[in-house]
């Protein structure tokens, strides 16, 4: 069978038409079935052959009736024909062998992937698992494995040094440089966020200041208004100096001030007295004034005019003026009291407590 493979079909028709001479005798199709037979308990593959030749042989060959035999025909005549002249050597298994073992070979191309993926029987291309590992463990190239089957890949080696040196450095681009911010400003910014401290330290001070100023002032006035003022008279009784300090028809204004008394050397009733006049007008309470070219009290206020003995003569002044107590002490000086004064309407300028004689 495997030389008839091999024939051409030139040889085929060259066979055919020699065949053709012969059509007498119709070929037997025994003798070809016969080697396909026996290749086939040998392989399976071989069966597709015999196939082929079975319809040839069942099919009844051209019996020379002049008809024009068909491809199937000329073909199983060749077949025929070479079977005749080639019964030994295609009867040898050795020749049907090779077909068998080219269908094989043919068929694990298609198979492989199914054949893996059923778990069936491996073929010589296609390895289990098993065995890629035991080729592996013997060092030998594995083969195609799965990727999670797969060796974790060596790492990569590192360059040598001297491959690096031996690179051309690239020369960094200079760096702009940034102008350094001028010393000056930032002295500015210290000086000006000093000074905002300072200025808001001195607000803030300035408010506690305030506050406890007005606290301070609140609480005098308080005590000012829970203890009143106490008016600080001079005392009742003051020394005015010795009686040759005051001559006579001279009134003496130096006390009006301090003590509110004339002291006046005068003559009253024919006596020559030294006594001490209160400086309060008779008729509202102003304080007159001593005219010493008129020789009189005047009250600015309404008119009154008194007399330097206080004998009131002009204005509204009811009465005349008062006095109050005149004695020499014991150092020899006129002592004033105040605290006990003396009218002329009720008689009392004569008590002797009321003028000191010159
Ligand atoms: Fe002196 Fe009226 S108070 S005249």
């Amino acid at each position: 069978m495997a030389d008839n493979k091999k024939m051409s079909v030139a040889e085929i028709l060259a066979a055919a038409r020699a065949g053709g001479g012969k059509s007498g005798a119709a070929p037997k199709p025994a003798p070809v079935a016969a080697p396909e037979a026996e290749g086939d308990a040998g392989s399976e593959p071989a069966a597709p052959v015999a196939a082929a030749a079975k319809p040839a042989a069942a099919k009844p060959a051209p019996k020379g009736d002049g008809s024009r035999p068909s491809v199937a025909d000329i073909l199983a005549l060749a077949r025929a024909k070479k079977g005749e002249g080639e019964a030994a050597p295609a009867a040898k298994p050795a020749a049907a062998k090779p077909v068998a073992a080219e269908k094989p070979a043919a068929k694990p191309s298609a198979k492989p992937a199914a054949a893996v993926a059923k778990g069936g029987p491996k073929t010589g291309v296609q390895r289990d698992t098993a065995s890629i590992l035991a080729a592996a463990r013997a060092g030998a190239k594995p083969g195609p494995v799965s990727k999670a089957d797969a060796p974790a890949r060596p790492a990569p080696k590192p360059k040598p040094a001297v491959e690096k040196a031996a690179e051309p450095v690239r020369a960094a681009p200079p760096m702009p440089v940034k102008p350094a911010k001028p010393a000056a400003k930032k002295a500015d910014d210290e000086d000006r966020r000093g000074f905002l401290q300072i200025a808001l330290g001195s607000f803030m001070a300035m408010g506690f200041t305030a506050l406890s100023v007005t606290g301070g002032l609140f609480t005098l006035g308080l005590a000012r208004y829970l203890f009143p003022n106490v008016l600080a008279e001079p005392p009742s009784r003051f020394k005015v100096g010795f009686k040759d300090g005051f001559p006579s028809g001279k009134v003496e204004t130096k006390f009006v001030a301090q003590y509110g008394v004339w002291v006046v050397n005068g003559e009253f009733s024919g006596q020559q007295q030294i006594y001490a006049l209160k400086t309060v007008c008779t008729h509202l309470g102003c304080t007159p004034s001593w005219l010493e070219a008129e020789q009189k009290f005047k009250c600015p206020c309404h008119g009154s005019g008194f007399y330097k003995d206080g004998i009131n003569f002009e204005g509204p002044a009811p009465r005349p003026l008062e006095r109050y107590a005149i004695r020499t002490a014991d150092d020899g000086q006129l002592e004033v009291d105040k605290s006990r004064a003396f009218q002329e309407e009720l008689g009392q300028w004569a008590d002797p407590d009321s003028f000191v004689t010159v």
